[in-house]
């Protein structure tokens, strides 16, 4: 989605803003601009593209001087993407400049009232309205005109606002879009995500929602909508800039994906104590433990299908009812959540607005809410009851894979401790479960060692029209995340079936050499499975197996397998996975796609 930067401080602003604006392009955006102020007039560049267009329009940001600024990566919603639709947004005088992330959904309502009062609108954007708006109500005093402007819009926002008049102040406000400001001793900084300031500080105050920040060169304040001083406290970031930089791989995705046995050991180890599992986080009793009549999984993409393959385990080991929805279905179905359902909101940024949403409408309805997130400090993080983070470290790379493979090892956590919990695993069997999961990651990294052969076989497919993932259980849910992958890097029609489900349409698809990656996990439906490959075979289809070692009698109807190490039937999406990442990644290498940031897709999907 898009990024937000700025800037106030000794240096030239212009260079930090694109350096900022660098580190967020994973988030996706499709144009960008920098607006600065340079002791005289606010002084605006902006283009359509790629950020590169920008930095070669203001060479390098150097026709653009002055100390204080704010700049954009758009993410169109409201009018194509064009230069003109770029941010920053100015009222007429040029006086106040704005950037901004969200939507401002009565923005109609708003234009036409300053219409009527004479304002002329030069894009189709939402936020031109906003710097209208604030022309509107100031009459000298930012904060004044800023709050005014509060209590006018509805929607999300986070805003970053300049005003010539003012030139020693930066300000930015936020509502239900995520927003920070960094403190360094080099100057002060806005953004809409930790990485774009990590290089100057690693000191961030989390911008609440309705609060708004004050910032000069030396010194920041808070504010809430009636104007009223808040405290804050600045939080250390942890993470070193090294973890959201590439460090050597060719794409942050590769990067990700090798990170994954650290990722899930990290997640793993805090929470296995003596041979057992300890989930301090979880802020749970076993009486209530003991007393969940059901959960209710709502998340969206990748983290909607690690919801998937949690039912599976849920209600195999801790056999409680489990309901799986995406976020924005959720959200619009009056949904019925009874006394005992525990809602458990998925996500990797915490900021995904329909997650969001959903999440604040299971708390309305009286719903216990666990969030599984991994930034922390994000929204979801901060208004969910209780929160197990994923420990996989910042994500870059558009196509998650590092996130969703720690999301399955806190779902595996969670599942354990139930069931241990309400007694539906002996503890024989739950060590025996503790140990298979102890060895996920060294089995994860030996997957990736494989990552030639899976090259070489990418390679022969790099043309393929359609491909279809098939499998039954919990190789079904691993197939959603599969046919996910592939296509949205790799931009090839791709769809994933529950085998069974073959022959009640897809399989009229199936010509001579479709490809279709069978997932072949569960030994109990192996037969089931089999005879599915079967008959896409019979139609022609050139068949990929992904199954257990010793599974050798999947190769008489396989045109390739790929094999993965024994591990728990419950936990065979880990491994499967990986090599259906990679398989995903040299496609889309392959077909010179943009890895890290596919076409139209964003990281964090901040509005609706
Ligand atoms: C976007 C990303 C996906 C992600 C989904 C949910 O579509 O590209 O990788 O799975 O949003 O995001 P979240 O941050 O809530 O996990």
């Amino acid at each position: 989605m898009c990024g937000i930067v700025g800037y106030i401080g000794e240096s030239q602003a212009a260079p930090i803003l694109l350096d900022g604006l660098s580190k967020l392009e994973y988030r996706g955006y499709d144009s960008a601009g920098i607006a600065v102020y340079d002791g005289d007039k606010i002084n605006m560049s902006k283009a359509k593209g790629r950020l590169k267009v920008l930095s070669e329009l203001t060479h390098d940001g150097a026709t653009l001087p002055g100390s204080i600024g704010i700049g954009h990566t758009r993410w169109a919603t409201h009018g194509a993407p064009s230069d003109v639709n770029s941010h920053p947004h100015f009222n007429e005088s040029q006086s106040i400049a704005v950037v901004h992330n969200g939507i401002i959904e009565n923005y109609l309502k708003i234009k036409k009232m300053l219409e009527s009062k004479g304002y002329k609108f030069v894009s189709d954007t939402d936020t031109e309205v906003v710097a209208h708006l604030l022309d509107y109500y100031y009459k000298g005093n930012p904060l004044e005109a800023i709050t005014k402007v509060m209590h006018r819009v509805e929607g999300s926002y986070a805003l970053g606002i300049l005003f010539s008049d003012n030139p020693d102040t930066l300000y930015a406000v936020r509502k239900d879009s995520p927003l920070i400001v960094g403190k360094s001793e080099n100057g002060n900084l806005i953004a809409s995500d930790v990485p774009a300031v990590l290089k100057y500080t690693r000191n961030v105050y989390f911008i609440e929602n309705e609060e708004i920040a004050v910032i000069t060169k030396e010194d920041m304040k808070f504010y809430n909508v009636y104007e009223e001083e808040l405290q804050k406290e600045s939080v250390k970031i942890e993470w070193d800039v090294e973890a959201a930089e590439k460090g050597g791989y060719e794409h942050f995705m590769l990067k990700e994906m090798y990170e994954q046995p650290k990722a899930v050991a990290d997640t793993l180890n805090p929470r296995l104590k003596d041979g057992k599992i300890v989930i301090e986080e979880l802020n749970m009793t076993e009486e209530e433990i003991k007393a969940i009549k059901k959960i209710m999984i709502v998340a969206c993409g990748s983290a909607y299908h690690t919801g998937v393959t949690a039912k599976y385990i849920l209600e195999g080991l801790a056999r409680i009812p489990v309901e799986v929805d995406v976020a924005s279905e959720f959200r619009y179905r009056n949904p019925i959540l009874e006394e005992g359902t525990l809602v458990i909101i998925i996500s990797q940024s915490g900021e995904t607005a329909d997650s969001l949403a959903a999440l604040r409408m299971a708390k309305e309805m009286g719903s216990k809410v666990l969030a599984i997130v991994n930034v922390v400090g994000s929204s979801i993080a901060r208004e969910a009851d209780s929160v197990l983070y994923t420990w996989a470290g910042p994500e870059i790379a558009v196509a998650t894979t590092k996130a969703y493979s720690a999301q399955l090892i806190a779902h595996y956590l969670l599942a354990l401790k139930f069931a241990e919990v309400r007694g539906t695993v002996s503890e024989e069997e739950l060590s025996e479960l503790i140990e298979d999961l102890k060895r996920i990651p060294e089995q994860i990294e030996m997957l990736l060692g494989n990552r030639e052969k899976i090259q070489k076989f990418a390679n022969r497919y790099v043309a393929a029209r359609d491909v279809f993932f098939i499998g039954r259980g919990i190789d079904y849910a691993i197939s959603l995340e599969g046919s996910l992958k592939l296509k949205e890097i790799s931009y090839i029609h791709s769809e994933a079936y529950a085998a069974g489900e073959l022959k009640h349409g897809t399989i009229s698809l199936i010509e001579d050499g479709t490809l279709v990656v069978a997932l072949v996990t569960q030994e109990e439906l192996y037969k089931k499975t089999i005879s599915n490959v079967v008959e896409v075979k019979t139609r022609g289809a050139f068949v990929l197996s992904v199954t257990n070692t010793g599974n050798t009698e999947i190769e008489k109807n396989s045109d390739y397998t790929i094999y993965i190490p024994h591990t728990n039937k419950y936990f065979t999406n880990s491994l499967a996975v990986i090599p259906l990442q990679l398989f995903s990644y040299y496609i889309s290498i392959g077909r010179g796609c943009d890895v890290d940031k596919p076409r139209n897709l964003a990281k964090s999907v901040t509005v609706e």
